[in-house]
């Protein structure tokens, strides 16, 4: 049957038959359905669109009266052929389309920083604990749940981080939302717009987009090799600063723990916050953990956020924050009123995940892996490409930066690595302004790829980069 979606109003000003037969005109009119094209039955379509047979027929004679339709005898109503003269003059949009890009060689290897192991993700688990969810809950879970997020899976991430990061926090501290940037955003709400944040720059460049469009000041802070430069920091005007301590994100330093104590100092001086963004802190492959800054703080001045999309799924949106006691106050005084946008479904069954401890066998057995991805990818970046290149941020994490010593620009590797199937990623658009960036370097990721997949791809880089 002809594809028919029209938007009716019961109540609307014109009747029933006469919406149907205008939708239908504009159908017509507009290409979308075609000249001879046979209309369905009048039963068929009053059923498809709950409407009485008669709503259908009247709509019908109106379309004939006006000469859209024809009726062949013992055959039904088709569309008919239209004088050029009726259509000439209705200028009707285009539906948006998303152009493709075309002559591209297909991507063979994705060098993408946001993807993950998927081999390894215990699916039957998962599948069993959502079934699990939807049984024990009788429906509930389709109802809007607690606007913090799921109780008990808020007390297992408390238990979690307190554990394994240091992050010393009850479940009433934390907040649930549907992604980092979400969570940045009602933060940026919360503190006020009137403040100033400092960003890392580099940085992570949806940070930026939600806080500039939500029309807060942002000013880029250099990095040095430990990370935030503290001297450009305490110099500038802000007094809210976020960092990725554990992994900068994109250049990878580790910030060591007397840089941290500093900073925690210029946030009490400065009676400002830190937001401490630990997006993929579980994956260390050197070094000592270090303690996250919400765990040294003892002024309540930090904001840790933490997110499940590299120690488990992106497609999950489940990310957390913990706010400080003063945070924690505006938050119950003003801004219980926006809903909780992860998913009930999804949180009860990380809940199920998590207190079963299969959450800490797949952290462990991750862990494992990407400890062994990690050391191909270094291994094949020596084989193939040698002293041509060095890598920058690789003690932790799922990506690097690779610096390739050809003087080569951005754009240029990135394309000719496309040549040969290969997809890496630029490091430009994470600088606040984009013509910061430095030649000759790019992001790579390695989470999602075969051992294999990482070896060939390194060794295509270096055919496409002629090194
Ligand atoms: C710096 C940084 N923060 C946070 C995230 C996580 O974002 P989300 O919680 O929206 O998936 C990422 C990417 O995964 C990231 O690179």
């Amino acid at each position: 049957m002809i594809e028919m979606t029209p938007i009716l109003e019961k109540n609307g000003v014109k009747p029933l038959y006469m919406q149907l037969a205008n939708y239908i005109k504009q159908e017509i009119l507009s290409g979308s359905i075609r000249c001879n094209e046979k209309l369905p039955s009048k039963r068929a379509l009053a059923n498809y669109l709950g409407l009485s047979v008669n709503t259908v027929m009247s709509a019908y004679d109106q379309l004939s009266a006006e000469g859209f339709v024809v009726s062949k005898p013992r055959q039904g109503l088709y569309v008919a052929a239209l004088e050029d003269d009726i259509a000439a003059g209705q200028v009707y949009l285009e539906p948006y389309k998303v152009k493709s890009i075309q002559n591209q060689k297909p991507i063979q290897i994705d060098f993408n920083s946001g993807k993950v192991d998927l081999e390894y993700f215990p699916y039957a688990i998962w599948r069993k604990l959502t079934i699990q969810s939807l049984y024990e809950d009788q429906g509930e879970l389709f109802y809007n749940g607690d606007r913090q997020g799921e109780l008990q899976m808020r007390e297992q991430i408390a238990k979690y981080l307190y554990a394994s990061r240091g992050v010393r926090c009850s479940a009433d501290q934390i907040i649930i939302g549907a992604g980092t940037q979400m969570l940045i955003g009602l933060l940026c709400l919360m503190i006020g717009k009137g403040h100033t944040f400092a960003l890392e720059n580099p940085g992570f460049h949806r940070t930026r987009a939600v806080l500039q469009d939500l029309g807060t000041r942002t000013i880029p802070i250099a990095l040095d090799e430990e990370g935030i430069d503290l001297k450009q920091l305490k110099n500038s005007k802000a007094s809210i600063a976020y960092v990725t301590p554990s992994h900068q994100f994109p250049f990878g330093m580790i910030m060591p723990i007397s840089r941290r104590m500093e900073l925690l100092k210029w946030a009490e001086d400065n009676n400002g916050y830190i937001i401490e963004d630990d997006y993929d802190g579980e994956y260390r492959y050197k070094g000592r953990p270090i303690p996250s800054l919400q765990g040294l703080d003892t002024k309540g001045n930090v904001i840790y956020l933490g997110t499940f999309s590299k120690s488990l799924i992106p497609s999950i949106r489940i990310s957390y924050m913990v706010l400080p006691q003063k945070l924690m106050e505006k938050y119950r005084e003003h801004f219980t009123i926006y809903k909780q946008t992860a998913s009930r479904l999804h949180q009860q069954t990380l809940y199920l995940f998590m207190k079963e401890g299969y959450w800490q066998s797949h952290l462990n057995k991750m862990r494992t892996l990407y400890r062994r991805k990690h050391a191909m990818l270094m291994s094949a970046i020596k084989k193939h490409l040698g002293d041509k290149v060095n890598v920058i941020g690789a003690n932790s994490g799922l990506h690097i930066v690779l610096n390739v010593k050809k003087k080569m620009a951005e754009e240029e590797l990135i394309r000719l690595a496309m040549n040969v199937g290969v997809k890496v990623y630029p490091l430009s658009i994470y600088y606040h302004e984009s013509d910061e960036s430095l030649d000759s370097r790019v992001l790579l990721g390695f989470g999602g790829l075969s051992e294999s997949e990482i070896d060939t791809g390194i060794r295509l880089l270096k055919e496409a980069w002629g090194l």
